[in-house]
C-alpha cells in the first residue's frame, strides 16, 4: 500500500474514534438503565410474561400514538412482521414482489416463504432506498399492465407489490414511488425496520403503504430484546394479521379454534415490556442521535474522501446508522479499511453483500443494479450508539 493510502486510512480511522468510546463495541448498542430494570421486575412479580399480558397492549399502544398509524400488531421479529404483511396482502406463488438488492437478507426470505418470487431492483446513491425513476422506465420496458394487473413479459408472472426499505433510517421520495405503484398497479409494504422516529412531510415511515414493518430488535434505535410490528391503518389486514400472528387462531372467550396455516409470531410480555421502558425514551434517542449526526457532519466536512449522508429534502432521518460513502477514487482500499479497523477495534460496518449475488438468490429476476454494485464498495456505517451523542 502506498503511503498516502495508509494515511488515509489511519485519518479515517481516528476520525471515527474522536466520537466512539472504548466500552462501545457494535455498530449499535442498546441504552438501558434503571427503567428497564424496574419494568422487567414488575413483570416477574406479576407473573406476566408471556406473549398474554398487558405490556404487549401497552407497548402496542405506544407505537400506534408515535407512529400515528390506526392499527399495530406486536411481533416476535421484525422478519417475522415483513412475513405477515406480506401474507396479508395475498401474496402467493403467483406473484413476482420487487425488493431492492441493496437490503438486509429479511424481505427476500419473507418472499420466499410466501412461495412469491423475490425480484431484484435498483436504488439511488442519494438515499439508498428504490429509485422510484428508474423503477418506472424498469417497469416501462419489462412489463405491460392488463386487466389492472402488471404482467412480466418475461415471466409472465403478475409483478404484484413492491417493499422499499428506508435504508438505515433515511427516507426516500416516497410521493414518487406510490406514482409507480399506481401506474403499475403494485401494492406496496413498507420495510421500516430501521426507521422508527423517520418521517416523510411530517408522516412516519411506514404509514404510507398497506402496511408498514418495524423491528425493535437489539441494535435499533429503541429495542425490545427482540421484536417487531407491522403498523397499518387497513382494518382487514389488521384482523387477519391479528389471527396469523397466534397460529391462525381465531379470537373466542373459550374455544381453541384456529382458521389459518400459521406459526406462533408473537411477542412476548418481558420483550414488550423492555419495549415500553424504551418507548418512553425515543425522543432522548432521537435528539442524542440527531447530535451524533451532527458531530459526525462537522468531522467530515472538509473531507473529500468520505462523503457524509444527511436527509434528503421532506425527510427527517432518525440517523439510525450514521454513514460515509467512499470517493469512487478509494474503493480500492474497501477491504483494507475494515481489515485495519478490525485490528483497531473501531466498530465500523460494511453494508450487506447485495442480495442478487448470493448463491440461492441469483436465478431471480433483476434489473440492473449498477447502484447497488457500486454503493456496497463504498458504503461504510459508522458507530451509532445513542450514547455516543452526549
Ligand atoms: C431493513 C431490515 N429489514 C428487516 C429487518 C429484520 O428485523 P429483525 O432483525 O427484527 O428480524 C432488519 C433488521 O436488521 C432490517 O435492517
Amino acid at each position: 500500500m502506498k503511503r498516502n493510502e495508509i494515511n488515509l486510512i489511519n485519518n479515517f480511522l481516528s476520525t471515527v474514534k474522536k466520537v466512539s468510546r472504548a466500552d462501545i463495541n457494535y455498530i449499535h448498542e442498546p441504552f438501558l438503565n434503571h427503567k428497564e430494570k424496574s419494568i422487567l421486575n414488575d413483570c416477574i412479580t406479576k407473573n406476566q410474561v408471556s406473549a398474554v399480558g398487558n405490556y404487549k397492549n401497552k407497548f402496542e399502544k405506544l407505537i400506534k400514538k408515535f407512529t400515528k398509524s390506526k392499527y399495530v400488531i406486536s411481533t416476535s421479529t421484525g422478519t417475522s412482521a415483513l412475513h405477515l404483511a406480506l401474507r396479508a396482502i395475498g401474496a402467493n406463488k403467483d406473484h413476482e414482489i420487487l425488493i431492492p438488492s441493496f437490503n438486509f437478507i429479511a424481505a427476500a426470505n419473507a418472499v420466499l416463504y410466501c412461495n412469491s418470487t423475490p425480484h431484484f431492483v435498483d436504488i439511488n446513491s442519494k438515499n439508498l432506498g428504490i429509485d422510484p425513476d428508474y423503477l418506472n422506465s424498469y417497469l416501462n420496458k419489462i412489463s405491460k399492465v392488463k386487466n389492472n394487473k402488471c404482467i412480466n413479459k418475461k415471466t409472465n408472472k403478475i409483478i404484484y407489490a413492491v417493499i422499499p426499505v428506508y435504508v438505515f433510517g433515511n427516507s426516500y421520495d416516497i410521493e414518487k414511488l406510490i406514482k409507480v405503484c399506481r401506474k403499475f398497479k403494485l401494492k406496496m409494504i413498507e420495510d421500516s425496520a430501521e426507521a422508527l422516529g423517520t418521517f416523510y412531510k411530517g408522516r412516519h415511515a411506514g404509514t404510507y403503504g398497506l402496511a408498514g414493518c418495524l423491528s425493535f430488535n437489539g441494535n435499533k434505535i429503541i429495542t425490545s430484546g427482540s421484536g417487531g410490528a407491522v403498523i397499518t391503518n387497513n382494518k382487514k389486514i389488521y384482523e387477519f394479521i391479528s389471527k396469523l400472528v397466534f397460529n391462525g387462531k381465531i379470537k373466542h372467550n373459550y374455544e381453541l379454534i384456529y382458521e389459518n396455516q400459521s406459526l406462533n409470531f408473537r411477542l412476548s410480555d418481558l420483550n414488550a415490556a423492555l419495549g415500553c421502558a424504551q418507548m418512553e425514551k425515543i425522543s432522548f434517542f432521537l435528539k442524542l442521535k440527531r447530535q451524533l449526526a451532527k458531530k459526525y457532519m462537522k468531522l467530515f466536512e472538509k473531507n473529500n474522501s468520505f462523503y457524509f449522508l444527511t436527509e434528503n429534502a421532506n425527510t427527517k432521518s432518525n440517523y439510525w446508522l450514521n454513514t460515509v460513502i467512499l470517493d469512487d477514487k478509494h474503493i480500492n482500499l474497501r477491504n483494507k479499511i475494515f481489515q485495519k479497523a478490525k485490528l483497531k477495534k473501531v466498530p465500523i460496518r460494511p453494508v450487506w453483500k447485495p442480495l442478487h449475488s448470493l448463491n440461492y438468490l441469483k436465478k431471480y429476476p433483476k434489473s440492473k443494479l449498477k447502484i447497488t454494485n457500486k454503493m456496497y464498495k463504498k458504503v461504510i456505517n459508522l458507530p451509532s450508539s445513542a450514547i455516543l451523542g452526549k
